[in-house]
């Protein structure tokens, strides 16, 4: 579906299912037995006759959807996902660790760096450090008691904001787990990561291990 791009081609409203088939080249019935399995967990709506539209949930294969901003829209949803964010930080900060030396660091800025567990798990390991978490102000709201659990929050200061307009100065090393990469928008591709270079210049180093934007 997302290589088709159906809910792309569903963004103005539903179309006929023959319709979607002559514009991304493929065939009617196949077509329709996948959009009709995919209506069936609430993907898309089917209207008579063999017509689709997207559901709210559908919305998000679009292209230009922004799945941060549905998060900070539905904080119960945000809450679900930094919670899996927290889960995933733990069960491989040891491979960072394992694979890189954060001991070189003076400050750590984790760039979307959610409710801080990643950062956390890191100046646990990493005592002489001290770190940034940056992050949407919905979401770094959360970070207080994450930072306390792993008793670093003495030494991080936690900045709220978008790095589409700036992230913070004064780091060493800036990671970022995925989000700058992940945005589809030009101003994502584009932008994002040359801000990003102007911070690396002005630290030392990244980390090759989780740092995945293209700056
Ligand atoms: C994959 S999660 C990283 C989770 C984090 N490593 C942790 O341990 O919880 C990506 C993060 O990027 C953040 N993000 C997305 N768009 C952002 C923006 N424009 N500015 C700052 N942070 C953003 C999200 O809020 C989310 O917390």
């Amino acid at each position: 579906m997302a290589e088709l791009g159906i809910a792309d081609l569903l963004r103005d409203g539903d179309r006929s299912v023959k319709d979607l088939a002559a514009v991304t080249g493929t065939t009617v019935e196949p077509l329709y037995r996948v959009l009709r399995a995919l209506a069936s967990i609430g993907v898309f709506d089917e209207h008579d006759p063999r017509r689709f539209s997207l559901t709210p949930i559908g919305e998000f294969l679009r292209t230009d959807a922004d799945v941060w901003e549905y998060r900070r829209a539905h904080p119960r949803d945000g809450e679900v996902f930094d919670a899996a964010m927290r889960t995933l930080a733990a069960a491989d900060v040891q491979a960072r660790i394992s694979v890189y030396d954060f001991g070189r660091h003076r400050v750590i800025a984790d760039i979307g760096g959610g409710t801080g567990a990643n950062l956390a798990s890191i100046l646990a390991v990493v005592p002489q450090a001290r770190g940034i978490l940056f992050d949407q102000p919905h979401v770094v709201a959360g970070a207080g008691s994450v930072l306390a659990a792993t008793d670093v929050a003495d030494r991080v200061e936690v900045a709220a904001g978008s790095f589409f307009e700036s992230v913070p100065a004064g780091a060493d090393l800036y990671l970022n787990a995925g989000p700058l990469a992940a945005r589809p928008s030009p101003a994502a591709s584009v932008g994002s990561p040359r801000r990003c270079r102007v911070s690396q210049r002005r630290s030392e180093r990244r980390s090759a291990t989780d740092c995945s934007c293209s700056c």
